[in-house]
């Protein structure tokens, strides 16, 4: 399936680059800010997304290869990956499949926030699933830290995509907990500050 998205902050396109299937993601320009100050975001946002990437891979994470940077153009020209996103597949996988997408996208946390990587829209929207693999996109928003703080907001955000996405299948949450938890010594730590964040939001919203 061919990717054409233009979305909010970036525009994705797949074509043909040096022989190879590609996806370019080029960033959208905004046009509100001061140009110089613009183009100066613009690159410090694609060298962030990049880095992560090659971060990722080198915690054992499954991501898009990279091809070319292109600061003046700002874009990422990057492997295009032949699957379906997490998002659109999981609700109609068999039970044992589901489980294992769950077990490995807890993994997959885990590997990340043990190298702490914090990838900021950890969503089942930015998960493919390629085969029985799953590759990660979409790091954007990420930073490296080792905040429990900031990666409890990961957890968070992954904790209300499958509420609203997969509530259907109720429970699947649990086994990503479940491989994340096991995967990572401090995992128990992180959920304990889900807990703490989501107080906290039902806390704000009362007021
Ligand atoms: N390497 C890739 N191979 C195949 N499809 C991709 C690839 N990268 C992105 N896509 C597709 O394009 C969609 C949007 O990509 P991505 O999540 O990176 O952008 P975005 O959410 O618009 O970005 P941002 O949060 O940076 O504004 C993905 O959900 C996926 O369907
Ligand atoms: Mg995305």
């Amino acid at each position: 399936m061919a990717v054409h998205r233009v979305g909010a902050e970036a525009r994705l396109d797949s074509s043909e680059w040096m022989g190879r299937e590609v996806v370019t993601k080029q960033r959208v320009v905004k046009g509100y800010r001061h140009p110089a100050l613009d183009r100066s975001l613009q690159t410090s946002r694609i060298k962030n997304e990049a880095r992560l990437m090659l971060e990722a891979r080198r915690a054992g994470i499954a991501v898009p290869v990279i091809y070319s940077v292109d600061y003046a153009g700002n874009r990422i020209v990057m492997q295009e990956i032949k699957g379906v996103r997490v998002k659109d597949a999981l609700n109609d996988l068999p039970e044992p499949e589901a489980e294992e997408v769950c077990r490995k996208i807890g993994e997959i946390a885990a590997r990340l926030h043990m190298s702490d990587i914090v990838h900021g829209d950890l969503t089942t929207s930015n998960m493919l699933l390629e085969g029985d693999r799953i590759v990660l996109i979409d790091f954007s928003l990420g930073s490296k830290t080792s905040e429990l703080e900031d990666k409890g907001v990961d957890m968070h955000l992954l904790e209300e995509a499958f509420h609203s996405a997969h509530h259907a299948r109720g429970g699947l949450y649990d086994i990503v907990k479940g491989s994340y938890t096991s995967a990572y010594p401090q995992g128990d730590e992180v959920l304990r500050k889900v807990k703490e964040i989501e107080k906290r939001g039902r806390y704000t919203r009362k007021e």
